[in-house]
């Protein structure tokens, strides 16, 4: 089984990002051939900062390493190490409708937030089929608001399949239920692009600060509060064990204890939660050789497992 997923490097990995799709990404490395790379020619739909663009794939790219993802086991690159990439995706968007497009959510959503209607933003999901459909992934570990982007890749497969012959794999997307959306501290989806981010490596005062800045209602300290659509405890039931989550949510019920208690207690969570992953972060970022070493060589891998598939797909097409 060929596993594949992408982190865009448009800031730094998020609690979100984590239970969204590194947990589950790091759990397939063990049950397949793993290939885990850092979108930056993604995030160049987005980042217009070039040191901000560069330093942030190194970040994001640590971040993986420390939350467990084995160079051993997984290959760990950077998107644009890989120079068929661009040369797929321009082949794909020769046979992707602009109706299929022009009904991307995540297309319209960013239209709405205000971002320029650049041709690499519209084609942003072509891009992505490309990086899917390149090294023949079986199984594709996204959070829910990558899904349709995974319908248009299959689409896109089944259409050259059709033109040309069986070129490529159809990929199945691999979502969690629990990641439909981490909450972030205004309640709504946690994201990079709504600043209500908690990142994973936050400094203890930094992690301290958002976690007791989460927005609540105004209940007062002796009434039941509402379980439903809380942050606190969407966060809660990720870093913490069924048991305590159960415990946290009858004294939700219960009422008696303020927002406060609860936020403190959500903070010792997640600290102690990733403590062991934050030791390993400090190891890996004070070695930044190793981990030009282990970027190079994942990207030496992954083009060796997308090279025969592109030479399929240019044999079946005519550019011989
Ligand atoms: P962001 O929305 O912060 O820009 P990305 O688009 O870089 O995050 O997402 C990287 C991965 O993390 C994707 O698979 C995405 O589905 C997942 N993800 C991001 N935010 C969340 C969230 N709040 N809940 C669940 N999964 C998420
Ligand atoms: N679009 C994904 C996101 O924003 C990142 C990504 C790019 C990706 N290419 C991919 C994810 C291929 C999975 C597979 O999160």
């Amino acid at each position: 089984m060929r596993i594949l997923s992408g982190i865009q490097p448009t800031g730094l990995p998020h609690l979100g990002n984590y239970f969204g799709m590194m947990k589950a990404a790091i759990e397939l490395q063990e049950k397949g051939e793993a290939l885990y790379f850092v979108a930056d020619l993604h995030a160049l739909t987005t980042v217009r900062d070039p040191e901000a663009l560069c330093k942030n794939s190194r970040e994001v790219a640590i971040d993986f390493l420390a939350c467990g993802l084995d160079p051993a086991k997984a290959c760990l690159f950077r998107q644009s190490d890989i120079t068929c990439i661009p040369e797929l995706a321009w082949i794909l968007s020769t046979v992707t409708p602009m109706g299929l497009l022009e009904r991307c959510h995540s297309y319209k959503d960013k239209l709405a937030k205000g971002l320029h209607a650049s041709l690499g933003l519209f084609s942003y999901p072509v891009l992505m089929a490309a990086d899917i459909l390149a090294y023949d992934s079986d199984v594709v570990p996204v959070g829910k608001d990558q899904k349709q982007h995974l319908e248009v890749t299959r689409d896109i497969a089944v259409k050259i399949n059709e033109l040309y012959g069986e070129i490529f794999k159809l990929p199945e997307p691999m979502i969690r239920d629990e990641s439909a959306a981490i909450p972030g501290t205004d309640g709504a989806k946690m994201s990079k692009s709504y600043g209500n981010t908690v990142e994973l490596f936050l400094e203890e005062s930094a992690l301290k600060k958002k976690i007791m800045g989460i927005q609540t209602d105004s209940t007062p300290v002796e009434s039941p509060k509402p379980i439903e659509g809380s942050a606190i405890l969407g966060i809660y039931k990720h870093v913490a064990s069924p048991s305590e989550y159960a415990a946290m949510e009858q004294e939700f019920l219960a009422g008696g204890k303020g927002y406060g208690d609860f936020k403190k207690r959500l903070f010792a969570a997640v600290w102690e939660y990733f403590a062991p992953m934050r030791e390993r972060r400090e190891q890996i970022a004070a070695d930044p050789a190793e981990l030009d070493r282990i970027l190079k060589r994942g990207a030496e891998r992954a083009a060796a497992f997308a090279y025969p598939v592109m030479e399929r797909l240019r044999e079946a097409i005519g550019l011989r």
